[in-house]
């Protein structure tokens, strides 16, 4: 298709890059998300986040192609997921957006961005502690 998708519009893969990039930064200094990670190397779970939001905001569909249906609650699953982790997560999720400029994300992206991240990160939780 033709048809500019939110992908395009943000600056596609160059954004989602410096997104996952600066998310796995923060990731990687933060005490409660890092012992959570069973790999040493961040570097394969960064590449399949940035597959996925690319996937999801109508960028190439290599996620799916790699990894099958996303089933993100599933995968979630064999880690501990309450408000805390909940709200580290969202604490990284939100310096990484910030990270892009203006120019790149303005405020109607932006705004989209964060909320999808915020109802995402939501819904992810599996446990009430
Ligand atoms: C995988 C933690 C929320 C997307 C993972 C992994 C951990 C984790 C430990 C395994 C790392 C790996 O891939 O090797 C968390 C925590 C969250 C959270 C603590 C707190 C709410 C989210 C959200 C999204 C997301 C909101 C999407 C918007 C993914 C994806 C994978 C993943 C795409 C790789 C799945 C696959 O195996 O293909 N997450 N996550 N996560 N997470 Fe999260």
């Amino acid at each position: 298709s033709t048809q500019r998708t939110f992908y395009d519009e943000v600056g596609g893969a160059e954004t989602f890059h410096k997104l996952t990039a600066r998310f796995y930064e923060e990731v990687a200094a933060d005490e409660v998300l890092r012992p959570l990670y069973p790999e040493e190397d961040l570097g394969p779970a960064e590449r399949r986040l940035r597959m996925f939001l690319e996937q999801y905001w109508g960028g190439p569909r290599t996620y799916s192609e790699e990894r099958g249906h996303p089933r993100l609650r599933m995968r979630h699953h064999p880690f501990r997921i309450g408000p805390i982790e909940r709200d580290a997560w969202l604490r990284c999720m939100h310096t990484a957006i910030g990270s892009i400029d203006a120019q790149t994300l303005d405020d109607p992206h932006r705004r989209a961005l964060v909320d999808y991240m915020e109802m995402a990160a939501q819904s992810m939780m599996n446990s009430p502690v």
